[in-house]
């Protein structure tokens, strides 16, 4: 059961050094199935900070949220895969044929090359947007009409699944049925403080809303005992499973 939930949990490496980065997984492998890397330290780091977390034993999620030409979108995910990363994603805005295009290359490119297909996640509408942010640029919907309508996409795009907030778990899973992958970030366990996030949820309640997987970062970072933090943590996840 530990391993099980080991592979739900997702620390977020947001730090902007490889040294850093190094000291976060040789800490927390141990209870950390998968890593985070996102744009400042791959800016920083490239290719090599995602072998490192492989060197041990750790799984990468490369969160540099393309957007772009569907040719170049597909062409990086290729990359991608080519790293050996375990999930990466796109932001659905980019579009259907995007997505289609993203699955379509990267499929041929695992079936020729005999390499595990990575997770490919589209994020839908930024947990940072407002419906204010939204009509800035020109989309007179509501965030929680867009949120699903992407997630929609996503899927017949043929996409694995979202980056959501806990919040929009329960409506995205309602939506999108039950082989969906939503990936939720904005989760504080019971013990921790809620830093800047606003909406957030525990690990409890966001598997309980659907989510099949957690991004934490600072309740982990911050605490006095990470790897203990990171214990307790899949601890939750472990109950809220078995529940
Ligand atoms: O420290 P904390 O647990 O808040 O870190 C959460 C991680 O998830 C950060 O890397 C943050 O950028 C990311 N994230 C988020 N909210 C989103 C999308 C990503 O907090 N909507």
């Amino acid at each position: 059961m530990k391993q099980e939930a080991r592979k739900r949990l997702i620390f977020a490496l947001d730090v902007d050094d490889f040294t850093a980065a190094e000291e976060w997984v040789k800490k927390l492998h141990e209870n950390v199935g998968l890593f985070k890397i996102g744009k400042q330290l791959f800016t920083r780091c490239g290719p090599e900070v995602v072998r490192m977390v492989q060197d041990y034993g750790g799984d990468v999620f490369l969160d540099l949220k393309y957007h772009d030409i569907p040719n170049t979108v597909a062409k990086a995910g290729v990359e991608a895969c080519k790293l050996g990363v375990r999930i990466f994603n796109v932001h659905a805005l980019g579009g259907e044929e995007m997505m289609r295009k993203t699955v379509a290359e990267v499929d041929a490119y695992c079936a020729e090359s005999g390499s595990e297909r990575p997770m490919l996640l589209a994020v839908t509408i930024l947990t940072s947007s407002t419906e204010q942010t939204l009509r800035g640029v020109g989309i007179d919907r509501p965030v929680e009409e867009m949120v699903v309508l992407l997630a929609q996409l996503t899927k017949a795009a043929g996409f694995d699944g979202v980056v959501a907030s806990p919040k929009e778990a329960e409506m995205i899973r309602a939506a999108c049925g039950p082989d969906f992958a939503i990936i939720t970030p904005g989760v504080r366990p019971l013990f921790s403080t809620m830093d800047d996030q606003k909406r957030v949820t525990t690990p409890a309640e966001a598997i309980a809303a659907g989510a099949t997987a957690l991004v934490i970062g600072r309740p982990i970072s911050a605490a006095a005992d990470p790897l203990e933090a990171a214990g307790k943590i899949l601890l939750e996840i472990e109950d809220a499973l078995a529940s």
